[in-house]
């Protein structure tokens, strides 16, 4: 499966994308872009560069847009850190070329030149992938489906009823949840029963390079969730990567997701209308739930992977 991942790392960004890379014989990223979302777009794509680099890697790196199609960015550094992917110590001297492409160019031209369909993980504000499907919409036959970490159908976590992907971006989210794409959603309604304990983290700090690194950036994401309520902090953009990988594992519901972009309360709500969207042509999908006793163990196989590879 060949796909584009669209990102704003963040620690558990950062999961989903060590994830993709230790299981090669299932995945290839043909490109990671980034978007603005828990930091500025500087401080995401120079996180993306470091995770990349650090596991020697030559994937094309592409700057995406640096904040929302119409509101100012609003980043979580009191969730993430001052980074937006703190835990990781100094990575500085692992530097990694950022093309210069324009992302929305880059990513209509890697479409283009496929001769098999695609599959976008997006696990950050949803403007580069808007904008793709805007300005490009013949690049709509080349992707097989959208994994979408954002949203909730029961609650948010940045409003009462939004949560911080499709909140920071929801006319965005509206352009590709009513597209023609099939948009398969992984809300906080199973991202926030997906978590990694304390005890696991640690074995993670005891392994190999790779397996120490995401024990470090989880260590620091877990902690920074306790602030928020968590014990064990959940991993959210891990969930919509394993489904992309291993969608076997999961249960889903086809269901008419729509946004809420009216100015208020329920702005960048996820909600199910009850109509069938008939404009649509395809119907999105709501995972409901995973095989939780898998979620750690999936992550703990990719970061061996990339140790043994690494370490040897
Ligand atoms: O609400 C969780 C989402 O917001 C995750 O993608 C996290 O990385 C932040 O972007
Ligand atoms: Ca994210």
């Amino acid at each position: 499966m060949n796909i584009l991942y669209d990102c704003d790392p963040g620690q558990d960004d950062a999961m989903a994308l060590l994830t993709a890379l230790g299981n090669p014989d299932k995945v290839k990223i043909l490109c990671v872009s980034t978007v603005g979302g828990n930091q500025d777009i500087n401080l995401v794509t120079q996180n993306a560069g470091h995770l990349l680099a650090f596991c020697e890697q030559q994937i094309p790196l592409v700057k995406g847009q640096a904040g929302p199609l119409l509101n100012q960015l609003r980043a979580q550094p009191e969730a993430h850190g001052k980074t937006g992917m703190d835990g990781s110590g100094n990575l500085d001297k692992y530097n990694y070329p950022v093309r210069k492409d324009n992302a929305i160019l880059f990513m209509a031209d890697i479409l283009k030149k496929q001769p098999e369909k695609v599959t976008i993980v997006a696990t950050g504000p949803l403007t580069n992938i808007a904008l793709l499907i805007k300005t490009f919409p013949e690049a709509l036959a080349k992707i097989v489906k959208i994994v979408v970490m954002g949203g909730g159908i029961d609650h948010g976590n940045v409003t009462k009823l939004a949560e911080f992907n499709i909140w920071t971006d929801p006319e965005a989210a509206q352009i590709v949840f009513d597209s023609p794409l099939e948009v398969v959603m992984a809300g906080l309604d199973v991202t926030e029963k997906t978590t990694i304990t304390k005890k696991q983290i640690a074995s993670l700090q005891a392994g190999g390079s790779v397996s120490k690194l995401a024990g470090n950036l989880l260590r620091f994401y877990q902690k920074s969730g306790e602030q928020f309520g968590f014990i064990d902090s959940p991993v959210h953009d891990l969930v919509a990567m394993e489904y992309a990988i291993w969608p076997e594992l999961f249960e889903t519901v086809p269901a008419n997701i729509k946004i809420s972009t009216d100015h208020g309360d329920t702005y960048g709500q996820t909600y199910i209308a009850s109509e069938t969207s008939d404009n649509k042509g395809t119907e999105n999908v709501l995972i409901k739930r995973m095989k939780v006793d898998l979620f750690f163990a999936l992550l703990q196989k990719s970061l061996l992977f990339l140790d043994q590879k690494l370490d040897s």
